[in-house]
């Protein structure tokens, strides 16, 4: 067939409904601010992980749907979750990305946050502790008993990642949540603490959904050169895409021969516990993190929406608490020479994903985004993009393929 015509273009492809998608899911501004409200507010977020807050009086900011929130560690060792906003005008109470409240602040207490503005101090457990001038200002009509931090139904779980959701009445534990998806690595992940070694962030001019669909499909690595020459085997095309409740999927192992690439070397000796040689799971948790265990380190991406067109993405790199100097430093390489920024791989994901970015823009023409390879969910099938567009349909009440109607269940 000839190059087609803007009529040809533009019509819909011979696939099913759910074979593919609008492309104004990924950029229209309606639908973004959609996103935040139906999906981004209401369900659990993995935001940062246990090791990143050591110690009693540790915290993280972070936010979800462009709220702010702070993750503290309490002197009983409890990781709570607040919003980052101060009762009285509204301020952010800490700026910092992290830092600890041991230490007094210029204008408060040790072991207290406090609100620069107007000197407001709470506890880690939210609980105002100190108004300044409380009784000449308001006499007995506001109390600080009555003035605590907004906070936000927190767990630590999963190999100690700290999920946090904004919504109050969320139906599901995290552990109900995930509905398995976990299963496969689980022991791994569980049997000892872990560490954060490696984080680093990216901006990207990309929907957030473009990221969660690479990593979500294998069929690209054609454009990883490293996974083409590991990985290709018949092992690699015997894995299976697995679907899980509320667009959760996994990947099955296989055995990865780093050795067939020029420089690198067998991971074997620095598996995670129980973890056999070499192996590579990924979980795809909808409405968009990722979770990957290869060889001997695990990989998590977090993405932050930040509008139609941006996304950030934050990758960590974890190995075990109790690595030696020697064995960090290993997992440290293996890690960065596949997923740093100057690795042999991340950047690639990247790239790909900037280049849909840039067909993609708000006011873009609408046009089709295939999904609707079946290969009886074999590696390169995409059913991952399909549970995950089904879910998205659910939670938006808009249909993938024509988000101006609403939602129709159709085949996976
Ligand atoms: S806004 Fe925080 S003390 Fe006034
Ligand atoms: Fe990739």
């Amino acid at each position: 067939m000839p190059a087609r015509n803007h009529k040809q273009w533009t019509s819909p492809p011979s696939l099913k409904a759910g074979e593919w998608v609008d492309s104004r899911i990924y950029s229209d501004p309606d639908i973004f601010e959609e996103e935040q409200e139906k999906i981004f507010k209401k369900v659990w977020i993995p935001v940062c992980h246990e090791s990143e807050l050591p110690e009693p009086y540790d915290f993280r900011t972070v936010s979800i749907a462009r709220e702010p929130i702070i993750v503290v560690r309490g002197p009983d060792n409890e990781v709570r979750a607040f919003l980052n906003v101060c009762p009285h005008r509204g301020m952010m109470i800490e700026r910092r990305p992290s830092g600890s409240f041991a230490p007094a602040q210029p204008s408060g207490n040790p072991k207290h946050m406090t609100c620069m503005f107007h000197a407001w101090q709470f506890d880690m457990k939210g609980n105002c502790a100190y108004i300044s001038r409380e009784e000449e200002g308001y006499q007995d009509r506001i109390k600080k008993e009555d003035q605590g931090l907004r906070r936000l139904r927190c767990e630590v779980k999963f190999g100690g990642f700290i999920w946090v959701t904004l919504n109050d009445q969320v139906e599901t534990t995290v552990e109900e949540w995930a509905d398995g998806a976990f299963d496969c690595i689980r022991e791994a992940i569980d049997t000892e603490p872990l560490q954060v070694f490696h984080y680093h962030k990216a901006i990207i001019g990309c929907n957030y959904k473009l990221w969660h669909d690479t990593n979500s499909e294998f069929y690209h690595d054609y454009m990883h050169y490293h996974n083409r020459v590991t990985g290709f085997n018949d092992e690699y095309f015997a894995r299976k895409n697995i679907a899980f409740g509320n667009g959760h999927v996994n990947v099955n192992s296989f055995e990865v021969k780093y050795d067939q690439y020029e420089g690198f070397e067998s991971r074997a000796e620095l598996s995670f516990p129980t973890f056999p040689p070499n192996q590579w799971y990924m979980i795809d948790m909808f409405p968009g993190m990722n979770f990957n265990l290869r060889g001997s380190a695990l990989r998590c991406d977090v993405m932050t929406p930040l509008g139609p067109d941006k996304v950030m993405i934050e990758f960590r790199g974890l190995g075990l608490k109790s690595d030696s100097a020697e064995d960090r430093q290993h997992r440290i390489e293996h890690h960065n020479s596949i997923w740093g920024p100057f690795g042999r791989n991340l950047h690639e994901d990247l790239i790909g994903v900037a280049g849909q970015g840039a067909t993609m823009q708000t006011g873009s023409e609408p046009r089709r985004i295939l999904h609707g390879r079946h290969e009886d969910n074999f590696i390169h099938d995409e059913v991952g993009m399909r549970h995950f567009y089904a879910e998205w349909g659910k939670w938006m009440d808009r249909m993938p393929s024509d988000p101006m109607k609403k939602y129709m269940a159709a085949a996976e």
